[in-house]
């Protein structure tokens, strides 16, 4: 007979579900403190990693990609895994000798010195509440800009920022990986909140990037969006604020060369479900996913189009251009379902019996045209307020979908804005062997396999001649009418995490490597696998073997050796850019609280 403990064990430290006291150092034994996902904590150097296999030797760079890694144990013992603190890791493959004979690999891994991390250091245990709820905050800490930095690092104008969208980016130093201070653009963008996915046009170099919940403090559940556009020089030469039409999560974009899309995915904020200590989000499974248009270039708020389509939930884009119609193509994955299980539906506002209930997602990567002329008609939503939404008369649908079941899409990054031919993603495929006896759960998701796509002449729109990527099998089931598919199996014990492409000097669309995090959920330990970007079924190139165990990372980029030295020469005191100037003043809305509160919660370290 199971002992009355057994059925309601007691968490150690914890209380009604709160952290009661920090001593000792014990973490909840929830799945997101688990197994792969145990917390990491380190930080440190690694030079001359083992190889299997043989790095190309052609490849001088580094591979950056971020975790979230809890540095004390939460306040709230069902802590989400996209609470933790971001821990930044540095693959650096060096060229191979001349002569012949594969690269070498070092690695670096560094917590970013966010405001948060740097108060709960100094306070050596957790003081940031639930996520994106400063309600559930120790007092201490009211005024600190809460972002833990997790979710991207991306190089831009030698340094390297790390992002997360519900606060301002925090510049690293790409070299040392030390973290150099808040980054507002040199003072021009002072918004709350900062896009973790922004996309950098190969042509003119510009950045484009965007904010929700921009409007006020960043935690109010605004509709406010603002999109910008900061030139290859680092100036601000776009800004344009839209309403959306409700408050909702705006994760990723595209963008074409005259266009910006926003896919709104329907998980909904709520500002007094958040003042009674609740989550962020809720998904809402009535809601339409929504698109909104805007263009790139002397944008006006009432420039936006919402496109709206049946209820879904944006995975991460692939590829965004412009038909000689002037029409705009969208590529992404969408799950039929909510992907964010422990944002559940709030059912004081989505009734019960409106929930779908789905045991299995499907996340195949659909296509979406968008036509800048359609026509357009205002309306007042309850969260708009008095604000105009634009929305076009005509609801969309899917163009295509290829049943490619993955995440975390990616391409050459040189054909942003530009028809394309090759996608890659982490891709779930539950017809494999799986050993859950050694395994366990598949923490994070089943990504058994990464897949490198090549859409057939009919839907790729691009002018190429060459045959170039032709390797793989038509795609599953009726996927196949929509191009090639390339899989590679990882095994029955192993996942991948987000896989990035790395071009090959001179090479065309899709020539290079791919490179990406493999996760061992038997061994509890992480390799770095690199493949010829275009032939995946024949297993890694390169087996980077690290003697210890990562967490579940979101996402990286790969960085070019000659771009960091060129940069740090450029950013040196004597270069002609020099040293990045890092924020100096509090944010507006931190100024605010402080006027109105008489204290100043952002001094103190
Ligand atoms: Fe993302």
């Amino acid at each position: 007979m199971a002992h009355i403990h057994d059925l309601a064990p007691s968490i150690p430290n914890y209380t009604s579900n709160r952290l009661t006291t920090p001593t000792p150092i014990r973490f909840p034994p929830t799945p997101v403190f688990s197994s792969m996902n145990k917390p990491s904590r380190f930080e440190g150097d690694v030079t001359d990693l083992e190889v299997t296999g043989t790095i190309p030797p052609d490849l001088d760079g580094i591979f950056f990609r971020v975790q979230p890694d809890h540095r004390f144990p939460p306040l709230f013992q069902d802590d989400i895994h996209f609470n933790g603190d971001g821990s930044v890791t540095a693959i650096r493959i060096h060229p191979g000798p001349r002569g012949g004979g594969g690269g070498r690999a070092d690695f670096k891994q560094r917590y970013v010195r966010t405001d948060r991390f740097r108060h709960e250091s100094l306070a050596r245990r957790s003081l940031f509440g639930r996520y994106r709820n400063p309600w559930t905050d120790h007092e201490s800490v009211k005024g600190v800009i809460r972002t833990a930095s997790n979710t991207n690092v991306v190089f831009w104008r030698g340094v390297l920022l790390a992002m997360k969208e519900d606060g301002p980016p925090f510049a690293m130093d790409p070299a040392t990986l030390e973290t150099l201070g808040r980054y507002d653009f040199e003072g021009q963008i002072r918004s709350p909140t900062f896009t973790a996915h922004p996309k950098v046009d190969p042509e003119s170099g510009e950045m484009v990037c965007f904010a929700y919940e921009a409007g006020g403090d960043g935690a109010d559940g605004s509709v406010d969006v603002a999109v910008w556009t900061v030139d290859r020089d680092g100036r601000k030469v776009e800004e344009c604020w839209y309403k959306a039409p409700f408050a909702g999560m705006i994760h990723d974009c595209g963008i074409s060369e005259n266009w910006v899309v926003l896919p709104l995915t329907p998980i909904k904020m709520n500002l007094e479900r958040m003042k009674r200590g609740g989550n962020k989000f809720a998904w809402d499974p009535n809601e339409d996913q929504w698109y909104g248009l805007m263009p790139r270039k002397g944008a006006r708020s009432e420039d936006i189009i919402w496109f709206r389509a049946d209820n879904g939930f944006h995975g991460h884009v692939a590829g965004c251009y412009e038909l000689p119609s002037g029409e705009v193509v969208l590529d992404l994955t969408v799950a039929d379902g909510n992907v964010f299980f422990f944002f559940p539906p709030d059912d004081a506002i989505t009734p019960p019996e409106g929930v779908a209930k789905r045991n299995k997602l499907s996340s195949p990567t659909v296509r979406w045209i968008f036509d800048p002329k359609a026509k357009k008609s205002t309306i007042r939503t309850a969260e708009a307020g008095d604000a105009d939404v634009w929305v076009a008369d005509e609801r969309v649908k899917p163009s295509l979908t290829w049943p490619t079941n993955g995440e975390f899409s990616r391409i050459d990054d040189r054909y942003t804005t530009k028809p394309y031919r090759h996608f890659w993603q982490a891709v779930v495929d539950p017809s494999r062997p799986y050993d859950f006896a050694k395994c366990g759960p598949p923490t994070g998701g089943l990504f058994n396999c990464l897949g490198h796509y090549t859409w057939s002449k009919e839907h790729c729109h691009t002018t190429c001649s060459t045959e170039n990527g032709a390797n793989g099998t038509a795609g599953p089931g009726e996927g196949g009418k929509f191009g090639l598919e390339d899989v590679y199996f990882a095994g029955p014990t192993m996942t991948f995490q987000e896989p990035t492409f790395i071009p090959r000097e001179g090479g065309a669309e899709g020539e290079g490597y791919l490179i990406a995090l493999l996760n061992h959920l038997d061994e509890l330990r992480n390799d770095v696998v690199i493949f010829d970007a275009q032939n995946l079924g024949k297993g890694p190139l390169a087996v980077i073997h690290l003697p210890l165990k990562l967490k579940l990372g979101l996402h990286g980029n790969w960085v070019d050796q000659r771009d960091i030295d060129a940069w740090q020469a450029r950013r040196a005191e004597s270069g002609d850019v020099g040293p990045v100037q890092v924020a100096t003043e509090p944010l507006p809305w931190q100024k605010k609280m402080a006027e109105r509160n008489g204290t100043d919660g952002t001094s103190g370290v």
